[in-house]
């Protein structure tokens, strides 16, 4: 028998709180209300910047300059094309009727892509390799994603806008209509703020992947599969059927102690690591504000009575507005359907997992812990077949 390894040390359920690894990418300070990418404000990065620069930033390690931006629209433009095999494909992988769940679907045709564009294991490849690779699935997969929905309500697929930057094409490709400029930079800003948040189940499962030498699409493919769990990647479209079902915001205060006294929790709110407002939310309140409309007002009562009842029945809990109740709004006022809130979340987060199966296969080591056994006592004598 094995003793017991003398240097184990029992780490805290869920891993809540240990440090499992050290990353360049970014990270969340829950007290603070702040998070980055690299070393500069999420934020800010939104406000200030294109999508396509972040993504530069997040898979180079630096802001890009006017040429080099200009190099990568021109180098990533073309990635955004279906394969032929694949396309081929997507109608089965789209067909479903109403049991079509477009995370779901996306996580099956990135698997597909994968395995047709022959992606290596990432212990066989070099870095220049792994780099395309990460590259093709990042520009692809908003694609996949407008397709397959499409496809699913027996429209036909949008092919990506050659001239459209990531955002508007994003739209464009899902609804087949030139977005507004001012929807454009709305989602790309959401898009933008999305693309990484610390080491979530989602990234730590592209990095335990990638710790195996598997290739990259297996790495997405298992994060795409993290993230559909409804306590990771949450349910935005909650949030507004939350306004839905308060109808009016004089009745905001009744529904919501009536809901908080059944123990029910209130979509939007509350969040694993901030102890302050989430600064998505922040931001998204401000583009939601900038869009206008009546939701914009309805939402912004309802906050305000959300953050004070539960101030009251809650009392120490300091729960506040979290990504998802601005992200719904954002989203529906850019006519995005609710039921591709979440996988909008997820195409560009593939961004953010591709940085780290890169920074994973820079610098590898097999993530492989421990689990203490507590069943019976072995080895038991096993028992004759009755
Ligand atoms: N509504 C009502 N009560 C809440 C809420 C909420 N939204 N959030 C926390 N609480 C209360 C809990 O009931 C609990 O009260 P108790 O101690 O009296 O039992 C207390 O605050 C602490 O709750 P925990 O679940 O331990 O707090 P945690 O910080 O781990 O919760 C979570 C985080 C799961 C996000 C929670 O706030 C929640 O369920 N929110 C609603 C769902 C939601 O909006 N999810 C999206 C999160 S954002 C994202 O994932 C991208």
């Amino acid at each position: 028998m094995t003793p017991p390894q003398a240097t184990a040390t029992v780490a805290p359920r869920g891993l809540k709180n240990l440090l499992v690894a050290d990353t360049q990418i970014g990270d969340v300070r829950g007290e603070e209300g702040f998070y980055h990418y690299r070393q500069y404000s999420a934020i800010e990065l939104c406000e200030k910047r294109t999508l396509e620069d972040v993504w530069y930033l997040m898979l180079e390690g630096r802001l890009p300059s006017l040429a080099e931006r200009e190099t990568f629209i021109k180098e990533t433009a073309p990635l955004r094309e279906i394969p032929p095999d694949v396309a081929e494909a997507l109608p089965v992988i789209a067909h479903g009727g109403d049991r079509f769940i477009p995370l779901d679907a996306l996580r099956t045709a990135v698997s597909l892509t994968a395995y047709t564009l022959d992606f290596k294991p990432v212990l066989d490849c070099d870095a220049q390799t792994l780099r395309a690779n990460a590259l093709h699935l990042c520009a692809l997969t908003p694609t996949l994603l407008t397709a397959l929905y499409r496809l699913n309500r027996g429209e036909r697929p949008v092919p990506p806008h050659p001239k459209l930057p990531y955002g508007a094409n994003y739209l464009y490709m899902l609804t087949g209509a030139e977005p507004e400029p001012r929807h454009a930079r709305a989602i790309e800003q959401y898009l933008t703020s999305t693309i990484d948040h610390g080491f979530n189940a989602s990234t730590f499962t592209a990095r335990v992947i990638t710790s195996t030498g598997a290739d990259v699409g297996a790495a997405i493919t298992g994060a795409i599969g993290a993230l559909s769990g409804p306590l990771h990647g949450g349910a935005p479209s909650r949030a507004l059927e939350m306004l839905d079902l308060i109808g009016d915001p004089d009745n905001a205060d009744a529904w919501i102690r009536d809901a908080v006294r059944h123990g029910k929790r209130i979509m939007g709110f509350g969040h694993r690591v901030y102890r302050t407002e989430d600064p998505r939310a922040i931001m998204l309140r401000r583009v939601a504000e900038e869009l206008g409309g009546d939701i914009v007002e309805f939402a912004e009562r309802v906050e305000r009575t959300v953050v004070d009842v539960l101030a009251e029945l809650k009392p120490g809990r300091r729960i506040y507005t979290n990504v998802e109740f601005y992200a719904g709004v954002v989203m529906e006022l850019c006519g995005i359907p609710r039921r591709m809130f979440t996988p909008t979340f997820a195409s560009s987060r593939v961004i953010g997992w591709c940085a780290h199966v890169l920074e994973q296969a820079s610098d590898n080591v097999l993530i492989r812990p421990s689990a203490r056994y507590t069943g019976p006592p072995p080895p038991q004598p096993i028992p004759d077949p009755a």
